[in-house]
């Protein structure tokens, strides 16, 4: 269930309960979910050698007599704000990449005949969560939400939650050893109490039905033991409601016409949509647009678009730390807009839900990324099992955003790592099954690049719906003739191409020294590289969209140039105090000249 909309509901459900449910909706009287926060400071055990497992820590032991002791406390201890991650709040944590035991106390008073979840939208990287001193599960993956039930846990009372969070990178993590980027440890996002009904509304999808333009598609699961309900679903705009009945698994499909206006980047329209069972009630606001591919073009809504978009990492530049809230996502988001983007690529993970939410609002699609990050171990067998569960966690998050058009399933693998090539074409196919109306992408940058030629040939483009591609000619690699004289030999023709990632580093008003030096990370050597690029666009076969790399500067502890990068990489249009670079006026250009 996703706590945004059970959020949503309370605020409603109090509107409702003061008015709307009691006269007009009796299934609601019922039961609806009822989000408790548990944000806040939570005291904090730092726990660098990982002993705490050892000590049992969960169990808050005190001294029962004069010759007991434990080597450890919470009380008295420091505190860390929940959401937040952990490397931005204490000096010692900067590059901290270990176990830090996280509690929250907190009075509970259960009521019969309702069930009881812990939900946290994301904690990274792994989290064994403990109720009372008594394990309730773990989960592994920084970006995606969880929940445990609680039910049978709860005091009626005072109750105490303790979250081991480890954020140490593993060979067979996702990501892997190595990435580019600060991989802030911590409870990252919203942590809440749900308590629902004994049965509720579970899971729900509602959107347009694949190639059948003005049917919608609504399929609705219930979680409890009133499997078989009467259901209903209405968008009071439009004044549609359908009704039917869950099975004996508590599921139930409604396809009905709808002609819903479709979101479009312009015009970005979405409706209330009301699901409702015998003992529940959803209430999510939605869009509803078609995207598919066409021959080498791609369509939105049956119409060719081009993505005019920029990568962004889930970092607030101005605070150097994680951005979690909606104020964060504002942040980041305007700035795209104001670059003259329709996409953001959210590089290289899930971002929190209020980037989604707010980017939907606003009128920029979305590309949605899995940590399947350069060096995989896809010949562990917990790979594949890790990346499936990813997927699907972030599938079943954010498949009701109609701003989400691209799922992207991995980044620069290299197509020699043992089982990489099979193991993406099952995921594929996974995710295909899971959801098959967005566009599925894997982007690689294992093309080569000589005689002012690009031979792209990897296999992995034949599952992919375009060939998205990362390349840094004029930063990494010097051109090798004009840009406008480029050559491309693509061994899958006729499918759209993405130029996923471009760009070069400049240090922000970094500009007396000469500026023809790439090693002098000028604001005009960036600025040339974005000039040079968007001359060798106009060459690309089946051009369907650019995504610079990148649109704030970002920290990145293998960045070390102490001069021109103090941890950060530089590729940003923008410098983390918000600055403009020269090159982020040539992007902008590009994007509002374009036809
Ligand atoms: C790669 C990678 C990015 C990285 C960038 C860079 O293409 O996808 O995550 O930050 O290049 O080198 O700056």
């Amino acid at each position: 269930m996703n706590s945004s909309i059970r959020n949503r509901i309370v605020a409603l459900g109090v509107v409702f309960f003061s008015g709307i449910v009691l006269h007009a909706q009796p299934v609601a009287d019922k039961q609806t979910s009822v989000t408790t926060s548990l944000n806040g400071n939570w005291n904090v055990i730092i726990d660098p050698t990982d002993i705490g497992e050892w000590r049992q820590v969960w169990l808050e032991q005190t001294p029962k007599n004069k010759t007991d002791f434990f080597e450890y406390s919470f009380d008295g201890g420091p505190t860390l704000p929940v959401p937040g991650d952990f490397n931005s709040k204490r000096c010692e944590l900067k590059f901290f990449e270990g176990t830090v035991w996280y509690r929250r106390q907190f009075s509970f008073h259960p009521q019969k005949d309702k069930r009881l979840f812990i939900r946290f939208e994301a904690v990274n990287y792994r989290a064994n969560v403990y109720v009372n001193g008594k394990k309730i599960g773990s989960h592994e993956g920084g970006f995606t939400p969880f929940q445990f039930e609680i039910t049978a846990d709860i005091h009626d009372g005072q109750n105490t939650v303790v979250v081991k969070v480890n954020n140490s990178r593993s060979a067979n993590g996702l990501p892997g050893m190595g990435y580019d980027w600060l991989n802030y440890g911590g409870i990252t996002r919203d942590v809440s109490l749900v308590e629902t009904g004994n049965t509720f509304i579970d899971d729900y999808t509602v959107q347009l039905k694949k190639d059948a333009p003005n049917i919608v598609m609504a399929t609705l699961q219930l979680n409890g033991a009133m499997k078989e309900q009467n259901i209903e679903i209405k968008i009071p705009e439009l004044k549609i409601s359908h009704r039917g009945r869950t099975d004996a698994n508590g599921s139930a499909t409604l396809e009905f016409k709808g002609a819903v206006e479709r979101w479009t980047p312009q015009q970005p329209k979405r409706y209330q949509v009301i699901l409702k069972s015998e003992t529940d009630v959803i209430i999510d606001t939605i869009g509803f647009r078609n995207i598919s591919i066409e021959g080498n073009n791609v369509l939105l809504n049956g119409k060719s678009i081009f993505f005019k978009a920029v990568n962004i990492h889930e970092e607030q530049p101005m605070k150097a730390a994680r951005a979690y809230s909606k104020e964060d996502a504002l942040v980041l988001l305007q700035a795209a807009k104001d670059l003259g983007c329709n996409l953001v690529r959210l590089a290289h993970y899930p971002h929190n839900a209020h980037m989604v939410k707010e980017a939907e609002k606003m009128g920029l699609m979305v590309w949605s990324e899995l940590p399947v990050y350069q060096h995989i171990q896809f010949s562990d067998s917990v790979v594949p099992q890790k990346m499936e569960r990813m997927l699907t966690e972030m599938i079943r998050r954010d498949k009701n955003r109609c701003g989400i058009v691209v799922w992207c399933l991995s980044n620069e693998t290299y197509p020699s790592t043992p089982n990489r090539t099979n193991a993406l074409i099952e995921l594929t196919k996974k995710c295909r099954e899971l959801d098959s109306s967005r566009l599925i992408v894997h982007v690689t940058n294992s093309q080569q690049y000589e005689g002012n030629t690009f031979k792209i040939s990897d296999p992995l483009y034949q599952f992919s719906d375009i060939v998205a591609l990362n390349e840094y000619i004029g930063w990494y690699i010097p051109w090798q003739g004009k840009p406008t004289d480029t050559k491309w030999s693509i061994a899958i023709p006729n499918k759209p191409v993405f130029i996923s990632e471009f760009g070069a580093e400049a240090l922000y008003g970094n500009n007396d020294l000469p500026g023809d030096i790439a090693g002098n990370w000028t604001e005009t050597y960036q600025a040339q590289v974005y000039k040079n690029q968007i001359e060798m666009f106009k060459t690309v076969p089946n051009l369907c969209g650019v995504s610079a790399w990148l649109l704030f500067d970002y920290q990145s502890p293998g960045r070390m140039h102490p001069t021109f990068q103090h941890g950060y990489n530089r590729k940003g249009l923008i410098s983390e105090k918000g600055e403009k670079k020269k090159a982020w006026y040539s992007m902008r250009d590009y994007f509002t000249n374009m036809k």
